[in-house]
């Protein structure tokens, strides 16, 4: 399979990145399986195992619990007398784990070089100078949204400005807590949720303004910032904005009654064609829980969907939005070699690709992951 060119992210991770030792190459499927098993029933409750909806299945079938951003979140806290969290997902997920595990635990991600390249498209300083230029308009009634796709930089950025940060799954709540107590957000990275989520919640389009990093003042006028409601950062998901309301057609005149669900990330008008939007666990239970005979075309990752779809024939069927199937690369990167190897340096003492968030970015993060799982 063809991978991407690197991520900005994984540029600058390959320093501390732990490559897969060779012995861990070119394993059988059988051997993997069988040593993978060992291991983790010789560390038992010692270690527990995360997995996002987009993994592998050859990964995923070993995860205790599986889930979206908020669900895995919310996990961390529920296996105290585990030392060990092994994130089968990707690096802003692991940091958050980072920030909400106990005192005693530590995070692994298999492989460093599973990142996002939404969560690149805002870098701190960059987050720093759209605040100032803000203030340089005028403009402070705002509090800052973090999607949980971004660094712990910009979260705690978010918690240190009043912010908070959410997941797709309780966007619609975070939106509502920071209108209680601001004129605006600032809604960052990806302008597709911030947009999709707002639009849902009320607010026309034309009352929000997309914030260009690259450009100065967001290549904004005052004026229009000051009438929007909400300022959306110029950042998307590579994967998602694939879907296009072209397939939605396409997949209606095929397969008659076919109910269209997309996850938030896709762009606006994508959410207009479809009938459902969600998080992937709420993809997962619209569709497991739909009367027998539906037919479903998911606009999302193509592992899920895959599954989804093998887990419900025949009772219903499940096709991918995309007739090519939409591959997040930097989720497939978690290898069951990858799962294998950290597994086994756990057994030999050894740990491997921990993630660590710097101790000056903890506090903050804290405070905005913590104000979203209040909310
Ligand atoms: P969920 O929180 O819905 O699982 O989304 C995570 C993600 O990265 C989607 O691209
Ligand atoms: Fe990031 Fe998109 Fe992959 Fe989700 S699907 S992890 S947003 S690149």
């Amino acid at each position: 399979m063809h991978l991407p060119l690197l991520t900005e992210f994984e540029k600058a991770h390959l320093s501390e990145r732990q490559p897969l030792p060779e012995r861990y190459r070119g394993l059988s499927d059988e051997e993997l399986d069988g040593r993978i098993a060992a291991a983790r029933a010789a560390l038992g409750r010692r270690v527990v195992i995360l997995g996002h909806h987009y993994q592998r299945d050859e990964v995923i079938k070993f995860a205790d619990y599986t889930g979206d951003s908020y669900k895995l979140a919310r996990q961390i806290a529920e296996r105290p007398e585990a030392e060990t969290i092994v994130f089968c997902g990707v690096h802003f997920m692991a940091e958050s784990a980072d920030v909400l595990r106990a005192e005693h635990q530590q995070v692994i991600l298999p492989d460093l070089a599973a990142g996002c390249s939404m969560a690149d498209m805002v870098a701190p300083d960059q987050i720093e100078l759209c605040w100032t230029e803000l203030a340089q308009m005028g403009i402070s009634d705002v509090l800052p949204i973090t999607y949980i796709n971004s660094a712990a930089a910009i979260k705690a950025f978010c918690g240190e400005h009043g912010g908070l940060v959410c997941t797709s799954s309780n966007a619609k709540g975070a939106m509502r807590w920071a209108w209680e107590r601001a004129g605006k957000i600032l809604f960052v990275p990806d302008q597709h949720l911030g947009r999709n989520v707002a639009y849902q919640l009320g607010v026309p389009l034309d009352e929000m303004v997309v914030w260009d990093p690259n450009e100065i003042w967001g290549g904004l006028e005052p004026d229009e910032v000051r009438r929007a409601r909400i300022i959306l950062w110029k950042g998307h998901c590579s994967v998602h904005t694939r879907f296009t309301p072209r397939q939605i057609a396409q997949v209606r005149a095929q397969h008659p009654g076919v109910r269209v669900i997309v996850h938030p990330e896709v762009p606006w008008e994508v959410v207009q064609a479809a009938d459902a939007c969600g998080s992937t666990e709420f993809i997962i239970r619209e569709v497991s829980q739909s009367p027998v005979g539906s037919v479903w075309a998911v606009g999302t990752e193509v592992h899920l969907v895959n599954r989804l779809a093998r887990q419900l024939e025949p009772d219903r069927t499940v096709l991918s939005l995309d007739q090519f199937g939409c591959l997040c690369s930097t989720m497939f990167r978690v290898s069951p070699n990858h799962l294998l190897w950290v597994l086994e340096g756990l057994l030999d003492g050894e740990v491997h690709n921990r993630i660590v968030v710097p101790a000056e970015q903890k506090a903050w993060t804290r405070v905005a992951l913590e104000r979203m799982l209040a909310i």
